[in-house]
């Protein structure tokens, strides 16, 4: 714990509320994100995680509530103002360019940061190249941080599933993101694979000062790496709190487990929310 508690929230989001249709996805949750923290969204399959982290990137609009960015009002703005303050994602569906190498893909991510005027890459100016090579540098960065370095030159295609998750990371990280969400970032991942992808978001947030924002199933990772923990459940907040409030709240074991088992579990409510699979 980084001492996060005790400083304003980069994010708050407040009563958000989500609809589709008949369907009530968002239902006035509210989500804190201390700066700083590692703080993690859960809950079941359709409990409206993806959603929320949807509405704070702008992909859904909210019917009510507000979210705010370091004290000011986004809940208005379109996802790329969004991704220009420092809301930048990755998505529980891998989203990569299979013709392009594993480099280009993270260079995608650094073109926000690393700009020039159209004029300049039709007419492959100086500063074209300039910006080109700072680009590639860049993106090569982010690439050795999470340790895919001696990929970059492979087609996308190639790389193993936990590598593509990695590089999704790495070009995440090349748009030097101030809050960073991460939507499932574990999913088919080995528990090795998901050990080494634990200590990169810690690094994130240790060594890049990135406050992280994630939402998983995996319970041995969230336990591990969070400060915080919010509970969703069909669309409501369900709980909020350290790992260790989490883990013996028995509303999220029997939300997790049923309400029979949860009885049984109740005392030891630790193992109950590993139920939550994949
Ligand atoms: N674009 C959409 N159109 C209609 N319904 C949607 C849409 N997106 C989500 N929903 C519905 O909203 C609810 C919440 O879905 P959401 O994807 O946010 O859940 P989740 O918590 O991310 O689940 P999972 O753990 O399976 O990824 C579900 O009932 C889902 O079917
Ligand atoms: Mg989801």
């Amino acid at each position: 714990m980084s001492g996060a508690d005790v400083q304003a929230p980069v994010l708050a989001c407040t009563g958000l509320e989500v609809r589709f249709g008949g369907v009530v996805a968002l239902d006035g949750v509210d989500f804190p994100v201390a700066r700083g923290s590692i703080t993690a969204l859960i809950g079941p399959n359709g409990a409206g995680k993806t959603t929320l982290l949807n509405a704070v990137t702008g992909l859904v609009r909210v019917a009510g509530g507000a979210i705010t960015l370091n004290g000011a009002d986004i809940t208005a703005l379109p996802p790329h103002r969004r991704a220009a303050a420092g809301v930048v994602r990755t998505f529980q569906n891998l989203e990569t360019f299979s013709n392009m190498s594993v480099l280009e893909n993270v260079m995608t991510g650094a073109h926000r940061v690393i700009r020039y005027p159209l004029a300049h890459a039709l007419f492959k100016t100086p500063l074209y190249f300039r910006r080109e090579r700072a680009c590639r540098d860049h993106a090569m960065a982010q690439l050795d941080f999470v340790g895919l370095a001696h990929l970059a030159d492979a087609p996308a295609t190639e790389l193993a599933y936990g590598s593509l998750r990695l590089m999704e990371i790495a070009r995440a990280l090349a748009a030097q993101p101030e809050l960073l969400l991460l939507d499932e970032p574990a999913a088919g991942l080995n528990m090795k694979e998901t050990r080494t992808l634990g200590a990169i978001i810690r690094r994130i947030r240790d060594e890049r000062g990135v406050t992280v924002a994630l939402v998983e199933h995996d319970m041995d990772l969230i336990m591990d790496i969070s400060d915080a923990i919010t509970v969703l459940n069909f669309g409501r907040e369900l709980a909020h709190g350290t790992p260790a409030e989490i883990q013996r709240n028995p509303a999220v074991v029997a939300a997790y487990l049923g309400e029979d088992e949860a009885e049984d579990a109740a005392p030891g409510a630790g193992k109950a929310a590993q139920g939550g699979g994949r």
